[in-house]
């Protein structure tokens, strides 16, 4: 088979769609690359891995050629709050990087994955129950890069025939790798504090109401999307998915019934607020159950289960060794 390329691939999802991709594929069947430059025994520890910087066109081809590359999943990108604080680099690696990345696409017939996000939205689209088709004119230059990543996408599909496919994602949840500057990472911050200190102090307000996902539904929807048979994608550039709409407060809540006397106290970040609150708050996925059979299996509560638990073994493996 030809072979999958993923880049970004030492991010927050990269992390766990590799070791998935390798699980259904085969590990030499799938690229791990990433910008950064990792020692010998760390790449070899990931191995197949290549440094690929996306904003250089002729890395990705030399990459695509070499390996006879059949899909990309293409994750590299700076993330909404990163986004914010260096907007120039963020138009240049999201925008850029995916242009190239599509660029390649054409010329050797490669299927992608595009990661767009609730941040696609703007103050003026609908809140709750956000439709699949909507008013999308976000404030961010994150949300910029992924409206215009989206309609990039639709453009190659319709225009060459490239088969794109992409979600909407929320704010995800993991234990395996740290966030990488979103809006969302308080909820990951707020397990690894409970776990550790019990007690967190949050960049958003109590009642931030925005969606999230725990990341092995993530992973399950995105390799769901890209296997469903082309003919049922009503949509190209991204389906809406969701599995949760929760806020700090809720999600503190729930932890707290696992873990006694959890606090959370609030010191809000304006620039993450404002973010947050040009979000939507809730999205309607109806499209993605029924046009591909979209099923998240983690509510809150199975969530904070879950999380808990891998994350007291991650932490007490880390304090052994
Ligand atoms: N994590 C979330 O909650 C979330 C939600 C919605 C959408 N997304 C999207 O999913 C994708 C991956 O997100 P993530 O959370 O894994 O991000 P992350 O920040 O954790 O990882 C991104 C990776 O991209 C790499 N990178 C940066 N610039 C690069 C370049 N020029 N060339 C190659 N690699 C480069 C970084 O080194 C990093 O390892 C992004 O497009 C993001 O917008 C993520």
């Amino acid at each position: 088979m030809a072979t999958i390329l993923v880049t970004g691939a030492l991010g927050q999802i990269g992390a766990e769609l590799v070791p998935a991709l390798r699980a259904r594929h085969g590990v030499d069947n799938v690229i791990a690359t990433d910008l950064k430059v990792l020692p010998p025994s760390g790449a070899a520890a990931i191995a197949p891995y290549g440094h690929l910087d996306c904003t250089e066109p002729h890395q990705l081809h030399e990459a695509v050629r070499r390996y006879d590359v059949g899909t990309i999943y293409h994750l590299a990108a700076l993330l909404s709050a990163s986004a914010e604080a260096a907007p120039q680099l963020a138009w240049s690696v999201n925008m850029n990087g995916l242009y190239n990345v599509l660029e390649v696409a054409r010329g050797y017939g490669c299927q992608v994955f595009f990661p767009s996000s609730i941040g696609a939205f703007g103050p003026t689209t609908p809140r709750d129950a956000t439709p699949q088709v909507t008013v999308q004119r976000p404030t961010t230059i994150y949300g910029v890069t992924k409206v215009a990543g989206e309609l990039l996408c639709d453009y190659y599909a319709s225009r060459f025939g490239i088969d794109t496919r992409g979600l909407r994602l929320p704010g995800l949840i993991s234990y395996v790798a740290a966030p990488g500057g979103g809006t969302t990472d308080y909820a990951v911050e707020m397990f690894y504090h409970a776990v550790r200190y019990g007690r967190y102090t949050c960049f958003l307000s109590a009642d931030t109401r925005l969606d999230m996902m725990y990341m092995p539904d993530a992973i399950t929807a995105m390799m769901d999307l890209m296997a469903a048979e082309s003919g049922r994608l009503r949509y190209r550039n991204a389906y809406n998915v969701a599995a949760m709409s929760v806020t700090p407060a809720e999600l503190a809540a729930a932890i707290a019934r696992h873990v006694p006397g959890f606090t959370v106290d609030f010191e809000i970040d304006p620039v993450r607020q404002a973010i947050a609150d040009s979000w939507p708050r809730s999205l309607d996925d109806s499209a993605a159950h029924h046009d591909w059979g979209f099923a998240p299996r983690y509510d809150l509560e199975a969530m904070t289960t879950d999380m808990l638990a891998r994350l007291k073994t991650k932490l007490a493996a880390a304090r052994n060794r």
